[in-house]
């Protein structure tokens, strides 16, 4: 799969700051209570985090902070296909592994991380990837982790000048909350759909309302 270009992760690294488009913040309560209701009666000290596609160095960061805020050590993998914001993470936290990689296919072994969490990958796939995604997930996953993330389905689109601009411009993809279910049915794992209001909707996104995924593997 070939990589985006570095205008793209440039133009991120620039608009993020000033709340032009997203980041982990804007689920972050939702992905923290979460990993906090999964783990809180289990014993663990450490959790092996996997993050998928980061557009910039400061959305892993986060987790790393939020993870620990909540009392745990956090061992934190990076994977995306550009080079550009795992260079920059590197730099600047040489502790979290940056690995570059398409999350079609990742070299973890089986049940190695207790959280995966990404924010909007599945917006840059097509379906057939995301399936790809979902079945290496519900194969890195530990039996009792669980994988958080946000997505715009077709039910939270809103069709406005906005939306077709961006979306035409970064060739998005919508699936509906059917295919998700499907696809993680398919991958071995229950999933909860949960939509939430942002309080602050990033100015490039056409809606405030997002959709968060929550999977665990069916034992
Ligand atoms: C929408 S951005 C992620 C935004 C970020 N998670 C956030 O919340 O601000 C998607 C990221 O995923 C990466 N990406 C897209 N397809 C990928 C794939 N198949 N494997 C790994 N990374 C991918 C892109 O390079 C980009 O950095």
């Amino acid at each position: 799969m070939a990589e985006i270009g570095k205008f793209y992760h440039l133009s991120y690294e620039v608009l993020q700051p000033l709340g032009f488009v997203g980041s982990w913040e804007i689920s972050k309560e939702q992905h923290v209570d979460v990993i906090r209701r999964t783990f809180s009666n289990n014993g663990k000290h450490d959790l092996s985090v996997l993050y998928l596609g980061t557009a910039t160095a400061k959305n892993p960061l986060d987790v790393k902070d939020a993870i620990s805020e909540l009392g745990y050590a956090s061992d934190i993998t990076v994977v995306d296909l550009a080079s550009r914001p795992l260079r920059k993470l590197h730099k600047k936290d040489s502790t979290v592994k940056a690995i570059k990689l398409d999350a079609c296919s990742v070299p973890f072994s089986d049940s190695s991380f207790d959280v995966v969490t990404t924010d909007f990958l599945f917006n840059m796939c097509s379906l057939e990837q995301c399936e790809k995604i979902v079945g290496e997930i519900g194969r890195v996953l530990t039996p009792d982790g669980v994988t958080t993330m946000t997505v715009f389905t077709k039910e939270n689109h809103v069709n406005n000048a906005q939306s077709f601009l961006i979306n035409n411009l970064s060739r998005k993809h919508f699936a509906s909350e059917w295919d998700w279910i499907r696809v993680f049915d398919k991958a071995g794992m229950n999933l909860d759909i949960q939509v939430f209001k942002a309080r602050r909707k990033p100015f490039l996104y056409h809606t405030d309302h997002f959709t968060q995924l929550i999977a665990r593997r069916r034992i």
